[in-house]
């Protein structure tokens, strides 16, 4: 193990930028690893092989010993993303978890890296104030305890008059990007937008913080009218799955505006934060994937499966990804597997994606028994003894008690 080599988790932003040179600075051989998400593919699908490279040779031409570039789309999808739709992972009830997700994955690679190049030292970028540096370092830690993971931004908070004064000192490029008035964050699963005008929870988010969504004034004025296709609850749309399917779904629904979220949310470290996301892919599978729950699962599964859908999604948020908690859900809703296969049909109009059809081999819903049509099979007589039983609790008390309060 060398303790002058260290992995950085490295964007190609401003501030890992600063950080690169820092650790140069402090004399450390430093690994750039840089890991691909989908972030470029998500909306225009090309672009992305250029814009890596630049990240890779920014981090050469900054000093980097090495800048490792992972393609790591597939096992975002397969290994995490696939794993929160399935159980309808989304926090405070409305944000699919994009960048949650993403940061056990970025922890992985750290320590994969870390491993391959000999390493006894990991760093990232993150402040003292987010959710990210929990979910990285906690990640890290699960992984391999031994290695020390370093987190500069928060031992020492870097205002962006300071990063671009240093950036200038020490010939870190600054690009005109970067002094756009947003934090972003972005994958396969959905982008984020926070910070500037964002921070007054009564400003209406401008249009300029959306990238991906289109606004209402610019919909179709004709919705698209889309089949997803679950095959043991992997979801497959025009027979393309993975994250091509994630990234294609994303172009089609973004322009509907489908899946703006904005939301003031309940930070790990306890402040809330105004957070305003576009999550079009995620947001319709996973109506998609709940519709499809709604038409095969008994109702007990589903309200039980409820509630640990959502301490699933508080696991993800909270940074507890790597928690045995999450693998015996992971279990659980495995369990569902060989029954969630089936279709469902939705509309993709004016910023909603609305299900119009579920249909499944495993479906329990029977027209026979539900409808208030011809061919009834429906035992009327069974359902006296059942209200008859039902309501024997309540019948007890009344007997014994006063006349219920609600009584005029
Ligand atoms: N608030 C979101 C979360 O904790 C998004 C974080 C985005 N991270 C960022 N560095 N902009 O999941």
């Amino acid at each position: 193990m060398n303790d002058k080599t260290i992995v950085l988790a490295y964007s190609g932003g401003l501030d890992t930028s600063v950080l690169l040179k820092r650790f140069l600075l402090e004399g450390y051989d430093v690994i750039a690893l840089t890991a691909d998400l989908g972030e470029s593919d998500a909306i225009a699908g090309g672009g992305a092989a250029a814009a890596l490279h630049a990240v890779k040779a920014k981090a050469l031409a900054l000093g980097a010993r090495d800048a490792v570039l992972v393609d790591a789309k597939d096992r975002f999808i397969e290994d995490f993303a696939l794993k929160a739709l399935h159980a309808n992972a989304l926090y405070e009830g409305v944000y699919p978890l994009s960048a949650a997700l993403s940061r056990p994955l970025i922890a992985h690679l750290l320590v994969e890296t870390a491993h391959v190049q000999g390493a006894s030292v990991v760093a990232h970028g993150c402040t003292g104030k987010g959710n990210d540096q929990v979910r990285i370092e906690l990640g890290v830690r699960a992984l391999d305890p031994q290695l020390t993971c370093r987190a500069p931004l928060r031992e020492q908070p870097l205002s962006r008059p300071d990063a671009i004064a240093f950036a200038k000192e020490h010939g870190v490029p600054i690009s005109h990007t970067q002094e756009k008035p947003y934090s972003i964050d972005a994958n396969l699963w959905g982008r984020s937008i926070e910070a500037g005008v964002l921070e007054d929870p009564w400003n209406a988010p401008p249009e300029d913080a959306y990238a991906w969504t289109a606004s209402p004034e610019s919909r179709p004025a004709e919705a698209d009218e889309i089949v997803i296709e679950f095959e043991d609850g992997i979801p497959h749309w025009d027979r393309v799955d993975g994250w091509e399917m994630v990234a294609r779904l994303n172009v089609l629904s973004g322009k509907h505006g489908i899946g703006r979220i904005d939301l003031v949310e309940d930070r790990v470290i306890g402040l809330k934060s105004r957070e305003v996301y576009e999550c079009p892919a995620s947001t319709v599978l996973i109506t998609a994937h709940k519709a499809l729950e709604r038409v095969v699962l008994t109702r007990d599964e589903l309200r039980f499966k409820a509630l640990c859908d959502q301490r699933y999604s508080e696991l993800i948020y909270d940074g507890l990804w790597m928690s045995p908690l999450r693998d015996a859900f992971d279990a659980f809703n495995a369990s569902f597997a060989a029954r969630m296969s089936g279709k469902v049909r939705l509309s993709l109009y004016q910023g909603v994606a609305t299900v119009t059809g579920v249909q499944s081999p495993y479906g329990i819903y029977s027209e026979a028994l539900a409808t208030y049509g011809k061919g009834d099979a429906f035992d009327h007589n069974a359902a006296e003894g059942f209200v008859k039983l039902h309501g024997l609790p309540l019948e007890l008390v009344a007997r014994v008690t006063a006349p219920h309060p609600e009584l005029v």
